[in-house]
Parts: C-alpha cells; sequence; structure tokens
C-alpha cells in the first residue's frame, strides 16, 4: 500500500486506496418524512459525500476501514439533511464516530426500535455498540464533517431501513434538534 495522507483539519483524505462516493436528494427517495417536499427540491444537490480508506477488500474478516462522512446543512420540511442510516449485514459489528468539523446529531436505533441520539460536535467520540443501527442529521449551518473506523467485514444492511425507517426522526424545534 502506497502513501495515503489525511488532512488534520478537515480529515479529507488523498493518495492511494481513497475511493469516494456521493449522494444528492435524487438518491434520497422515501428516506424523509414529507417525500413531496423531497421530490419537489433539485434533485442534483448533494447530501452528503464519503471518502474511505480501504486497505482490504471489502468483506475481509479482521480489517478495518477508515472514512470521513461530510453532510451538508439544509432540511426537507424541516427534518435535517441526514445519511440513509443502516445497520451493519454483520449485525454484531461496532464502529467509532468522531466529530471533525460543524454540528450534527447521531440517530442511533437499536433492533427494539429504541431510539436516541448523541450531539456530534469537533472532538466528540461515539461509540456505535452491534445490533445499533445509525445515521448522521446536520443540525448546524456548516458542512457536518465526522470521521469513521469499522471493521471490511461489517457490510451495509440498507434493506431493513429502506423498509422500515427509523422509529423517529429528527427536526428543527423551537428550542433545537427535537426527536420525534
Ligand atoms: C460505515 C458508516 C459510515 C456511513 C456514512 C454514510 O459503516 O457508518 O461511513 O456509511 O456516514 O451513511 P450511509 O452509509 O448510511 O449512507
Ligand atoms: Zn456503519
Amino acid at each position: 500500500m502506497g502513501k495515503t495522507e489525511i488532512s488534520l483539519s478537515s480529515w479529507a483524505f488523498t493518495g492511494e486506496g481513497v475511493t469516494e462516493s456521493r449522494r444528492v436528494l435524487g438518491d434520497l427517495k422515501g428516506v424523509f418524512a414529507d417525500e413531496a417536499a423531497r421530490a419537489a427540491m433539485d434533485q442534483d444537490q448533494v447530501v452528503y459525500e464519503v471518502q474511505m480508506h480501504a486497505a482490504v477488500p471489502e468483506g475481509t474478516p479482521g480489517g478495518l476501514f477508515l472514512g470521513v462522512s461530510c453532510l451538508r446543512p439544509g432540511d426537507v420540511a424541516g427534518e435535517y439533511f441526514m445519511t440513509k442510516g443502516h445497520f451493519h449485514a454483520r449485525r454484531e459489528t461496532a464502529e467509532y464516530y468522531w466529530g471533525v468539523a460543524g454540528e450534527g446529531a447521531l440517530i442511533l436505533m437499536d433492533e427494539n426500535g429504541d431510539c436516541r441520539w448523541e450531539k456530534v460536535f469537533p472532538g466528540s467520540v461515539h461509540y456505535i455498540p452491534g445490533n445499533v443501527a445509525h445515521r448522521l442529521a446536520n443540525t448546524g449551518t456548516e458542512t457536518l464533517r465526522v470521521g469513521a473506523c469499522w471493521p471490511s467485514d461489517a457490510g451495509h444492511d440498507y434493506a431493513t431501513i429502506a423498509a422500515s425507517g427509523f422509529t423517529k426522526r429528527l427536526f428543527k424545534g423551537p428550542n433545537g434538534p427535537e426527536l420525534r
């Protein structure tokens, strides 16, 4: 593996083994409570980008992946811009997240459907245990940047969330974010 570097201020990756993916509003059909409001917005608007460094192929037992998620500020009818969210395909696998820049929320849901959220800010550290679905929301006015480290054999189960969602959603309230 050749040289890979991260910026210590933004956690942007450069060099070998770095891949990037992007989700625009058009990729997020059915993700927000108000689907009509989402469909009426600019479908090319970027909601988030993920950069990751993969030293081993996806699915390799015992390996790790390192990434950074960059989530733009915005909302769909008062519901903060957020990631799709997922359980890991190997449910028992955990993950670390840490806040790099911006203000946000890590929304967590266990397999009983119990939801809670943790405030994400530069320097915040979040341990996501196994069997817990996770998604990020941007509750601020600048891009939320969050580092992540997860097992290379964790995989992603998006289907469960696509079918039944999270039991609660994070909206802009008069006194800040409200989980409803
Ligand atoms: C990896 C992980 C993050 C997310 C990223 C985008 O296990 O949790 O790197 O993949 O924040 O969110 P999703 O994958 O839910 O679209
Ligand atoms: Zn994950």
